[in-house]
């Protein structure tokens, strides 16, 4: 069997060594080779398969980690933490978790019931559990890998035995699932003491699937912009951007509700900078894990994210030479100081705070964290708008410490990425974030600022596939006269019936604030009557405060309107999660 193995064209915005990587390992994925057949295991194990996620990585690692497990002869048993329980669990005698991690450490919203079950001095024991945790998460996160970690301690605690140490992974999560996989099928090769001997096994990604998913984050797509425009007046405090790219010569397919993966660069004149206070040449010889040799503009380029800090930065950076003033923020009593330092000061801070300590450019690479790719909420719809993907930009731009400064890829796409030019990008399916499947059932949308961007998509996904459901959006943001995005659209859609009703929340047109959640309480007995009519609830945007906010005004609705003490309100919104009629996308 044979493939047509991509190559990553030179016109492509990468750099050379970026490209032959990329072509090399295009060239390996699709060398043909197919999956090994497996061989059936002497000892062959019922296995359960859970994940928790918000986003879909867990799931998509779960299923592979299932397919996998079923190809050496195993039977797994996948299911979400969603819709499971505490007592699914006691009856297992073998258990693989994938879990990831959001909030302030908390579970995905869908499996918060799991979580709180199995906190529960009433849980049953676990005594004949054999389990593993793979947590998912991200190191920039003050509560990294929370969950996964939780859930592996209380696993723990109520009898059940760790098959291996549980691993946690960053946003990077493939090699760290290989190595979890490659543990784990090593331990349940061995063989509890009363169980047939086992045969030696070949390791899970002996056999994995070399094929990889058409465009995926490892695989991206060079996708051309097509169209940019401001969506908030010039006069604006803030800028936000449509940016839509062509898929019309592509593989890569969306639903309404996914986002798009997108690399970054980072600004020229910040690497130029950081190469000037150096002083180190910009085409000296650097080593990048996974990339291999490339130049130091090339790395600070594409591969390091040298704006932000983060404590291990500052740590590393400290530990190179003598620097008072890093050392006193990194005493243990000083977290306060420190978090409020590393706020809204990046690399180019620390080499001015402490001058001179790095002494290579290896130095420097090895301080800095990887750049991680951003993800934007899809904002059009793959039904009406075929061929194309938009995202909605709020560009990041702020002034600290006698510069101005802006975010990596916001700026990006707003500043350096011109019409015609290409960005490399994936999509990042989001399943807990669709239609209902009945398209006569009524819709509520909350989505201010960015968050209206998948409701600009399932609006127009629900009429171009004649979706008869009501359509609620409640949208704010600072003010209607330059920051109303898609308001012709939106307005337009509310004049013809589509959106049944559109309401508005401008924070700053008035002398005291008032959000999205100060309208569902205003309109709370109708917001009740279409809770009741069936209607499937979404909220997109900031996740810090707004959809805490939210979700707030959500139960106190519930209790006014539904005649609910806090305790009822509380199952109510748990049961509308349950159903699948409470989604949010935050971040
Ligand atoms: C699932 C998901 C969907 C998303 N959808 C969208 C979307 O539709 N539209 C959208 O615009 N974004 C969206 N985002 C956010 C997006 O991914 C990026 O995080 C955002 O664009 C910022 O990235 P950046 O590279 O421009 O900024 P970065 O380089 O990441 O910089 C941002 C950082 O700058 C610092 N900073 C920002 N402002 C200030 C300030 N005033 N003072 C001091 N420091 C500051 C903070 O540390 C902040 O974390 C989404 C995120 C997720 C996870
Ligand atoms: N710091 C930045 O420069 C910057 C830039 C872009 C995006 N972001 C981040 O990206 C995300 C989305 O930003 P965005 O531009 O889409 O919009 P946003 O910052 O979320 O603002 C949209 C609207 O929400 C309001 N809001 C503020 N706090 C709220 C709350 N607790 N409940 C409900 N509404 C609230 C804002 O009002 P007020 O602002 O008047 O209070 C504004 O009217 C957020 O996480 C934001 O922090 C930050
Ligand atoms: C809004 C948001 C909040 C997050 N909060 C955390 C966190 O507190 N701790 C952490 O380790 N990771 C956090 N993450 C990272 C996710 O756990 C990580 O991206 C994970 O791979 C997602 O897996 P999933 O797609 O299965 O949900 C957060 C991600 C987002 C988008």
């Amino acid at each position: 069997m044979s493939y047509i193995v991509p190559f990553i064209p030179d016109n492509a915005p990468f750099s050379p060594a970026q490209r032959a990587w990329l072509n090399g390992f295009l060239a390996g994925l699709y060398s043909g080779s197919e999956p090994a057949t497996a061989n059936v295991p002497a000892l062959s194990l019922k296995i359960a398969v859970l994940f928790a996620t918000q986003s879909g990585t867990s799931e998509r690692l779960a299923k592979k980690l299932a397919k996998e497990l079923k190809l050496r002869g195993h039977v797994p048993d996948l299911a979400s933490l969603d819709s499971y329980s505490p007592a699914s669990l006691a009856e297992q005698t073998h258990a693989l978790i994938l879990a990831s991690t959001y909030g302030e450490g908390d579970p995905p919203d869908g499996a918060k019931s799991f979580a709180e079950s199995i906190a529960m001095d009433s849980a049953p024991r676990l005594d004949s559990l054999r389990f593993a945790v793979f947590a998912l998460g991200d190191t920039s996160y003050e509560h990294f890998c929370k969950f996964g970690a939780d859930l592996d301690a209380r696993l723990s605690a109520l009898g059940g035995t760790r098959i291996c140490e549980r691993m946690d992974s960053g946003v990077d999560v493939d090699a760290p699932f290989d190595r979890w996989k490659t543990t784990v099928s090593d331990s349940l090769t061995e063989a509890p003491a009363n169980s047939p001997s086992a045969a030696p096994l070949p390791h899970l990604e002996e056999i994995s699937s070399s094929r990889p998913h058409v465009h995926t984050r490892d695989n991206p797509y060079l996708a051309k912009v097509i169209e940019k425009r401001p969506l908030t007046h010039e006069i604006s405090s803030k800028l936000t951007v449509h940016v839509s790219i062509s898929l019309a010569e592509s593989e890569v397919h969306y639903e309404a509700g996914d986002a798009c993966g997108v690399f970054a660069q980072n600004d020229p004149a910040l690497v130029e900078e950081i190469l000037a206070v150096t002083q180190f040449p910009p085409d000296a010889t650097v080593e990048i894990p996974k990339v291999g040799a490339t130049t130091l503009l090339e790395a600070l380029t594409h591969h390091v994210q040298p704006s932000r800090l983060t404590r291990k930065m500052v740590q590393a950076y400290a530990a190179l030479g003598d620097c008072g003033k890093l050392e006193h923020l990194l005493a243990p009593d000083a977290q306060t100081q420190l978090d409020a330092y590393m706020y809204d000061r990046g690399l180019i801070d620390l080499l001015e705070e402490c001058p001179g300590l790095l002494t290579s450019p290896a130095q420097l690479l090895d301080i800095l964290p990887k750049l991680t790719t951003r993800l934007y909420s899809i904002s059009s719809s793959p039904a009406f708008h075929a061929g194309e993907l938009h995202t909605t930009v709020a560009v990041v731009r702020y002034r600290s410490h006698n510069r101005d400064r802006g975010g990596v890829c916001s700026t990006m796409l707003s500043d350096r990425i011109p019409v015609g030019g290409r960005v490399p990008i994936y999509i990042q399916p989001n399943k807990k974030f669709r239609l209902p499947l009945d398209n006569t059932a009524p819709i509520i949308m909350i989505g201010p600022g960015t968050g209206v961007a998948p409701f600009r998509s399932f609006l127009h996904e629900r009429r171009a596939i004649g979706a008869t459901g009501r359509n609620w959006l409640f949208f704010g943001e600072r003010s209607a006269t330059t920051d109303f995005l898609y308001r012709d659209e939106l307005e337009a859609m509310r004049g013809d019936g589509h959106l049944t009703r559109l309401d508005t929340a401008f924070s700053r047109d008035q002398d005291h604030k008032v959000y999205v959640q100060d309208r569902m309480i205003e309109f709370g007995a109708e917001f009740w009557r279409w809770l009741n009519e069936g209607a499937s609830m979404y909220v997109c945007g900031d996740a810090s405060r707004m959809a805490k906010d939210v979700d707030a005004a959500l139960h106190r609705l519930v209790e006014t309107h539904g005649g609910k003490n806090s305790e009822a309100a509380k199952e109510f919104v748990q049961e509308l999660q349950e159903q699948n009629r409470y989604h949010r996308d935050v971040y």
